[in-house]
């Protein structure tokens, strides 16, 4: 039986001193017998404040991406070998976001190479991390375009495929995949529940044909796009859906307790 997953992603926001706050006010606010597993993935800059201020709870917490190199000159990244020393459980990989593949764009668009991972990138990354034994979030998600071209489920096979490549599925068996649309992130747009666990009902049989049915059975398929306190419960009711990847309403530590008691 798969457990449910709530992850706060907490993007390029919050100083030490408010996530300080941000943590001691969940820690008030999240019962701390759930069975639910959450985790916050806060900036490298603030796992330690995290960390520190979580050692005690049943609360998770990792990072928002890796290098995937152990360690040499490649100045500016962190490796997993590192995570694993910050004592992170996860680290989310290949957000649409890494990936350059914004929803509504923020940069120019000459930058956006800047941010582009691509599918051997990432499964560099996700092989690093699961050497640290590391639980890697994968991201996966379509833009509007590829949506309204029809290409939803091709789009997201083939990130699975590109992403899992050459991986044992007994190494994945304790894995996450987020679907989550590119069209819903940070838009207030949220994916219609029945169709988000039809989506996460694609990943899940992508996962079985590329690693095996046992990996299907046990990896956490959450759904990322505008999750909200109002929207949680019916997603997260879903067969498909084993929990969220939250980004916005994370920030707001009511709101997040709200979601996770949703779960
Ligand atoms: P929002 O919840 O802000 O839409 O972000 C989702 C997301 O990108 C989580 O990784």
């Amino acid at each position: 039986m798969r457990k449910k997953l709530v992850v706060g992603n907490w993007k390029m926001n919050m100083t030490r001193g408010q996530a300080s706050a941000a943590i001691e006010s969940l820690l008030l606010l999240v019962d701390p017998n759930t069975e639910v597993e959450v985790a916050i993935c806060p900036t490298y800059l603030t796992i330690e404040t995290v960390s520190h201020l979580l050692r005690r709870s049943h609360f998770l917490y990792g990072a928002q991406n890796v290098f995937w190199m152990p360690s040499g000159a490649f100045t500016g990244s962190i490796s997993a070998t590192m995570l694993a020393d910050a004592g992170c459980s996860f680290c989310i990989v290949g957000h649409s976001e890494t990936r350059g593949r914004f929803g509504k764009l923020e940069v120019p668009e000459s930058t956006l190479g800047y941010f582009s991972e691509t599918d051997e990138t990432i499964n560099l990354k996700i092989k690093s991390l699961l050497y640290q034994s590391i639980r890697p979030i994968l991201c996966v998600g379509e833009t509007l375009a590829e949506r309204e071209a029809g290409n939803t489920d091709s789009v997201i096979y083939d990130q699975v495929k590109g992403a899992l490549a050459g991986i044992e599925p007994a190494e994945y068996y304790s894995g996450v995949v987020a679907y989550e649309p590119v069209w819903a992130i940070g838009t207030g747009k949220t994916c219609d529940s029945a169709e988000a666990n039809r989506v996460c009902g694609v990943v899940r049989k992508a996962v079985a044909e590329i690693l095996d049915a046992d990996a299907a059975e046990s990896v956490q398929i959450l759904y990322g796009g505008s999750v909200k306190s109002g929207n949680a419960a019916e997603l997260f009711s879903q067969s498909d859906i084993d929990g969220g990847l939250v980004g916005g309403a994370s920030l707001d530590a009511e709101e997040f307790s709200k979601i996770v008691r949703s779960a």
